[in-house]
Order: C-alpha cells, then structure tokens, then sequence
C-alpha cells in the first residue's frame, strides 16, 4: 500500500468548506436584492468543485461570503453557516478573518487590479504575504516569493519581482495574483473566473498549474467559471446556479451527461465547443 493514497476519492475524506444554506441579501436604499438563497457548497481537500451559472446567478456573491469580502453594507447574511475547521466562518471576528485570508483560504479574482496594490513592487507584495502569516526573515520571504513567481511561469523572475503592477502585462499581472494566492499554500483556493482575461495559451498554463498544485499539496479549488469545457475537464463536482439557487449539484459526469433541471440543459444547448470535447 502506498501511504500517499493518491488515488482515494476525496469525497470520503468529508468537507474541509462546508457551505449550508447560506442567504447573501444586499439592502439597497428603497430595495433588497436577496442574491443568494439558501446555498449548499461542500469541498473536500484535493477535489475541485467548479461553480457554473448565468451571470448575476450569485456566484461571486457566495464566494466572496467565504471570506467575508462582500462590502458590508450593503451586504448582510440574514441565514447560513460556512463551516471550516469546525467553526463558522460568518461568526469570526475582522482579526480572526483576517488570519485565516490567504493563508488557509485564498481567493483569486478576474481583475488582477483591484487586488494589486499599484503603488508596491510585485515581488514585495508576494513576500508580505509570507511575512504577514508565516513571520518568516525578509530575506526568506524574498526567496520563497522569487520562488512563487518562478512557479507561476513568470519569466526572469528575479527582474519582474522589481517591477509596479503596470509595468506588467495583464496575463503576468494575474500570475502575480496566484502566486500570491499560493504561496502561503492554502488549504482552499477560491478562483473566481481567474482566467477569462487571458488568452487562451495563458488560460491553459494558469489551469494546469493550479491543478499541478492542487495534485501536489491536497488544495481544495472552488473554481467559478463561464467555460464548460474547462469544467469538464477539471470539475470532480459541479454546483449549477440560478436566481441565488443551486439548481443542480453533482458529478461532472452527471451533470452534463444527465442534466435534470431544464436551465441546465439550456446552460449546455448554448455551449457547442463541449459536444467536441
Ligand atoms: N455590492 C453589491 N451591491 C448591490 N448588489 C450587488 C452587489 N454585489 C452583487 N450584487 C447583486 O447580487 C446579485 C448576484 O451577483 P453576483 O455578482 O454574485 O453574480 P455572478 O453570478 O457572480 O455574475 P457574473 O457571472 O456576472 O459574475 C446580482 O443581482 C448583483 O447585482
Ligand atoms: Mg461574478
């Protein structure tokens, strides 16, 4: 027997993120947008749970709740648990979150820019990370960084580490976003459309990277994404949702071999590429 278990079905191994019934509402002026209602999402570590629904389905929503991001107010969460490592993240206070925010659980975003601080050399940025959860010397957390970049595929990492966020290219700009992501190697990566502005060579990389980490270290990937194909591809479970809802939830396999809720089955009519794959 090999003591690494590979190839054990990580649904055996329980939730490491356990979303139950979670409600986002966002309390406008003369109005309230219930944007998620009632959402259940589990992932267990080494699995991928990919996230697909049309736009201002609640995704993001539900993701940025993980890590309480959404900007209170307008958001509230009149309902739901999200529970990791026994406790409710939606209890925690600022201080607690702020701990558990990429170190345990990271979150990539589309838009490298608002997570980048534009006034702050790459590199250093990476290496704060380390800094700020490991305390690790200035002098480790700028090889681990160099490291991280290198990882990433950034080319001549060494000169890139120097460089501010707009001297950079978008495709290395959202590198530099997972690298930071990961270097802290968490337990639970959360990636919300981290590809759709690349082009589709650079999509390709940043995927198999991630899976390559994921492989390697046992991450858990929630994966929010437009691309059935990437789905198909990486999902070991898929969550449709719709208006706020989970509409379907199971294996890739069954979810688009057998679609059982009709948005699916129109979520898969209007995807061609997926019939070629
Ligand atoms: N900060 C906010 N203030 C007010 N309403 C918001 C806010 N953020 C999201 N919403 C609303 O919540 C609903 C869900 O939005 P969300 O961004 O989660 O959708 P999504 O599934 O991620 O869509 P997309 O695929 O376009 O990214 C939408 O009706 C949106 O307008
Ligand atoms: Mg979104």
């Amino acid at each position: 027997m090999n003591d690494l278990q590979p190839d054990r079905d990580p649904a055996e191994r329980g939730p490491l993120l356990d979303i139950v019934g979670l409600r986002v509402d966002f309390r406008l002026d003369d109005s309230v947008v219930h944007a998620v209602r009632g959402v259940d999402l589990r992932v267990a570590a080494g699995e991928t749970v990919a996230v697909v629904g049309e736009s201002g389905s609640g995704k993001t929503a539900t993701a940025l709740s993980v890590l309480r991001l959404n900007p209170e107010p307008p958001c509230a969460y009149p309902g739901g648990e999200i529970r990791f490592d026994g406790r409710d993240l939606l209890t925690l206070s600022e201080p607690e979150l702020c701990r558990i925010r990429g170190r345990d659980i990271s979150m990539v975003f589309q838009d490298p820019m608002t997570s980048l601080d534009p006034l702050q050399r790459v590199g250093t940025q990476v290496a704060e990370v380390l800094r700020h959860h490991r305390g690790v010397s200035r002098a480790q957390a700028r090889k681990t960084a160099l490291a991280a970049l290198a990882e990433v595929g950034i080319p001549e990492p060494e000169r890139r580490y120097r460089q501010y966020p707009h001297e950079l290219s978008g495709g290395l700009r959202q590198r530099v976003m997972i690298a930071t992501a990961l270097v802290t190697r968490p337990r639970v990566l959360i990636a919300d459309e981290p590809t759709t502005a690349l082009d589709v060579t650079v999509q390709r990389q940043i995927l198999d990277l991630l899976l390559d980490l994921q492989r390697r270290h046992g991450m858990a990937i929630v994966l929010i994404t437009h691309d059935l194909g990437v789905v198909a591809e990486t999902a070991d479970h898929v969550v449709v949702m719709h208006h706020g809802r989970v509409v379907e939830s199971g294996t890739a396999l069954d979810v688009f071999d057998h679609p059982a809720d009709d948005y699916t089955r129109r979520l898969l009519a209007a995807t061609p590429r997926l019939e070629r794959a």
